[in-house]
């Protein structure tokens, strides 16, 4: 937000593979729910839309927004700020867009926040969430396995930050571009015990939504539909199936984020995104032990090895970065004892970073 061109930028870039351009937000019924302090509503509210609503609980985003939208000249209109949970939101009218990001996760109550986002939609209006596939968020499950191995539940919170921070620095240096500190990262990731229930994939949304919504498109944008039109009618047209096939051939490509590798055979991938759920599963359960004392540490990192091991099967057809990367933390895992220092010089596993957060926007039926 310190160069607010550079973040309009981002943001329209980001609604334009969506399929929304400026257009679509004017005059339009827009809300977003979970907005957070609001920043990313400030290019929405510059498109000139005729109504936006932002519903938000916490009342230190609301201070957030608050003040936000009283800098003079940073806005043409004005919010109207609803301070209340999701679930307490009961508008009278639907909405032409509805914008939420970087919130649901996969437990039976947010499916149930999921399908009534899809409910306040208009007939033909559009929905916008994210997702998080396994696959994406494999290389930082794996690092929270690593600090289930080095970190000390006993120590005070600073000390595990500083140990936790000397493990997983090398890592973050790797990615060109990276804006968040080091601290910040091994708070919100390795050290956040519900960090895996954000995980909510493509084929659960459409489980959600697919009866009453179509895909429209994502970000990053990996479908291709070289359909011809003529025969795109009636249930021919499938949206969403077809998306779906596109997104088991490519799923693949969310495991690194430096490479792109051509479609491969998309049962490989649904296998693929099967075996991460299990590895998050298994890390979880390593987490309980370590730091609950609930099961038995040794049990739990044998499943974790297991859980690894059927994922390193599954990805041999792949390039040798990844291969390597994930040999190397096999290899680690294994030993004994496990430090910090071992950690900062993994030299293949360090680079390995997935494609995390997928946006989609959908449109409801009309
Ligand atoms: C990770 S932040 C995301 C903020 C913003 N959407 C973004 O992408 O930067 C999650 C947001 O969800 C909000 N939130 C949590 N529980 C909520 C609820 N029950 N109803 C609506 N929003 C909620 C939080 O207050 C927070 O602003």
């Amino acid at each position: 937000m310190s160069d607010r061109q550079r973040h309009f930028d981002r943001r329209g870039s980001l609604y334009r593979t969506l399929g929304l351009v400026p257009l679509m937000f004017r005059n339009a019924r827009v809300l977003e729910v979970a907005p957070g302090s609001g920043q990313n509503s400030l290019y929405v509210a510059s498109t000139g839309p005729r109504e936006l609503v932002l519903v938000e609980p916490n009342p230190v985003a609301q201070q957030d927004i608050r003040s936000l939208y009283n800098t003079p000249g940073i806005s043409p209109i004005q919010p109207r700020l609803v301070a209340s949970t999701f679930q307490d939101f009961t508008p009278l009218d639907q909405f032409d867009i509805v914008l939420c990001e970087n919130w649901l996760g996969h437990s039976p109550a947010e499916r149930q926040l999921l399908r009534k986002l899809g409910t306040l939609v208009a007939p033909a209006g559009i929905l916008v969430v994210t997702t998080i596939s396994p696959v994406g968020i494999l290389p930082n499950i794996l690092r929270k396995a690593l600090t289930c191995r080095i970190d000390r539940p006993e120590a005070s919170f600073t000390e595990r930050t500083g140990l936790l921070t000397r493990a997983f620095e090398t890592h973050l240096s790797t990615i060109p571009a990276m804006t968040r500190t080091c601290t910040d990262w091994v708070h919100d990731n390795v050290m956040n015990p519900a960090y895996l229930g954000i995980l909510l994939t493509i084929p659960m949304v459409l489980e959600d939504l697919g009866g009453t919504c179509a895909v429209l498109s994502s970000s990053p944008r990996f479908a291709s539909d070289w359909r011809w039109f003529k025969a795109l009618w009636g249930s021919q047209k499938d949206f969403n199936g077809h998306f779906l096939n596109e997104y088991h051939a490519n799923l693949h490509n969310f495991l690194d984020y430096r490479r792109l590798l051509p479609p491969r055979d998309p049962r490989l991938n649904q296998d693929l995104e099967e075996a991460a759920w299990t590895v998050g599963k298994v890390v979880t359960s390593l987490e309980r032990s370590v730091y609950h004392g609930v099961g038995d540490v040794g049990h739990q990192r044998r499943q974790v090895e297991a859980a690894v091991t059927a994922v390193q099967q599954n990805i041999a057809d792949l390039h040798v970065e990844a291969r390597l990367a994930i040999a190397e933390f096999l290899e680690l895992f294994r030993f004994d004892a496990v430090t910090p220092e071992q950690v900062a010089r993994m030299s293949s596993f360090q680079a390995l970073f997935g494609r995390e957060t997928l946006y989609v926007s959908l449109e409801k039926n009309p």
